[in-house]
């Protein structure tokens, strides 16, 4: 599994711990945030790294932000994309079993780094159930796309 990661001028500190941690855990990744003392318009790396996921490369994206609401609104403009902005572990889970999110969205400001590592592992751990009324209700989404 390849996972792409961006972040804006608001969560240099917090991406780089979860860069830390997906190298202890093997996980490949695409670091595609801005780095410390550099500064960046929170779309333009959600594009970037939308951008990774709708295309294949990497099958899951992590954008951080302040908030990681900013990330999310604009995330959930592209096609293809659903992501989740939690900060809980229970919405991080269900949102991979039940929507079929593709990218999680935290942020520095709101979750402390073993919140955020706990996000990350169990969003990507958590398989898509596949159950019908779940298709179904993901289908609806992507209908909603036009
Ligand atoms: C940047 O100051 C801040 O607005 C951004 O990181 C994010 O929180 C937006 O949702």
């Amino acid at each position: 599994m390849k996972i792409a990661i961006g972040n804006d001028h608001a969560a240099p500190e917090l991406k780089l711990a979860v860069l830390e941690h997906l190298k202890e855990r093997g996980i490949e990744y695409i670091d595609l945030g801005c780095g410390v003392g550099e500064r960046c318009d929170y779309p333009d790396k959600a594009k970037e790294v939308c951008e990774k996921v709708t295309s294949g490369e990497c099958e899951l994206g992590i954008l951080i932000c302040g908030t990681g609401v900013g990330m999310s609104i604009a995330a959930n403009k592209i096609k293809g994309i659903r992501a989740a902005c939690c900060s809980d572990y229970f919405s991080a889970r269900l949102t991979r079993e039940h929507n079929n999110a593709n990218v999680l969205c935290f942020g520095e400001r709101v979750v402390g780094v073993g919140t955020a590592l706990d996000l990350v592992d169990v969003f990507i751990d958590t398989p898509y159930s596949n159950a019908e009324r779940h298709q179904k209700r993901v289908d609806l989404i992507t209908a909603l796309e036009g």
